[in-house]
């Protein structure tokens, strides 16, 4: 595939993990990733896709810093500030929606919580308490509080499942406009090719657990302007990526 839109550009950020096992219920080890690199172009979008149970929810774990018990190192050299969206929203329970966001916020940088909720369509809540609120609409307050933040890096891990296709897509849109302006690194787990390739500049397919790198795919620029064409020679890139590995 031609156009790589990064290169020459200096990584940002770079995860090794030499070896990573879970310890199962049954006292079984499980070795999830084993010799995986990753490195993410400054203000690069890269996206993960990769079969369930594979690795990339510990991998994004071990990115954030909240995984420590790995055999490998994460390298942040230009110290990104780090912004998260689990895969489950996470609110703190006893604050609410506006406190949630204002809460992640340094308290030097101004108050954009108005804006954010104006953007991503939570405005009418901001006063509720997470219990009170729908998936979907927590799924929005926790993208909004990782942006608030203005990270210099943002790792999302299936940010937009179970979400309906008009507010996944307005999400969408907000992330990639947001990422756009600040210039954000950004890795995220999908198993949406499509939404990825919408998205993402970079394609990262992995294979089953452990997870390795099968294909590391460039996607044509620009980001988010892709023809039908150009998706589909990139998820026949993935398929065969896949086919590969089987
Ligand atoms: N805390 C844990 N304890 C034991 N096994 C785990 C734990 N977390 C994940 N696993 C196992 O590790 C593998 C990878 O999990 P995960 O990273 O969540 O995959 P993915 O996000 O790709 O679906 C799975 O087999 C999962 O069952
Ligand atoms: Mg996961």
């Amino acid at each position: 595939m031609n156009g790589a839109p990064h290169a020459g550009v200096p990584d940002a950020f770079e995860i090794t993990v030499t070896r990573k096992a879970h310890v199962a219920a049954d006292a079984t080890r499980v070795v999830v990733l084993q010799d995986f690199i990753l490195s993410l172009p400054k203000s690069g979008f890269v996206a993960l896709i990769g079969p369930s149970g594979c690795g990339k929810t510990t991998l994004l774990r071990i990115a954030a810093g909240l995984d420590q018990s790995f055999v490998g190192k994460v390298r942040n050299p230009e110290a990104l500030r780090l912004g998260v969206v689990f895969q489950e929203p996470r609110l703190l329970p006893w604050r609410n929606v506006a406190e949630n966001i204002a809460l992640a916020r340094p308290a030097a940088m101004p108050d954009n919580t108005a804006d954010l909720a104006d953007r991503l369509g939570f405005t009418s809540v901001l006063s509720r308490y997470p219990s009170e609120l729908s998936l979907g609409l927590a799924r929005r307050v926790s993208l909004a509080r990782a942006l608030a933040i203005d990270p210099g890096l943002l790792l999302l891990d299936e940010p937009f499942v179970s979400l309906d296709g008009a507010s996944a897509d307005r999400l969408r849109e907000v992330l990639a406009q947001t990422v756009g302006q600040s210039g954000a690194t950004v890795l995220m787990v999908t198993h949406d090719v499509v939404e990825a390739i919408g998205l993402a500049d970079t394609l990262i397919v992995l294979s089953e657990r452990p997870a390795r790198i099968l294909a590391r795919i460039a996607l044509p620029a620009p980001r988010g302007r892709r023809t039908i064409e150009d998706t589909e020679a990139i998820l026949a890139e993935v398929r065969k990526a896949q086919a590969t590995a089987g």
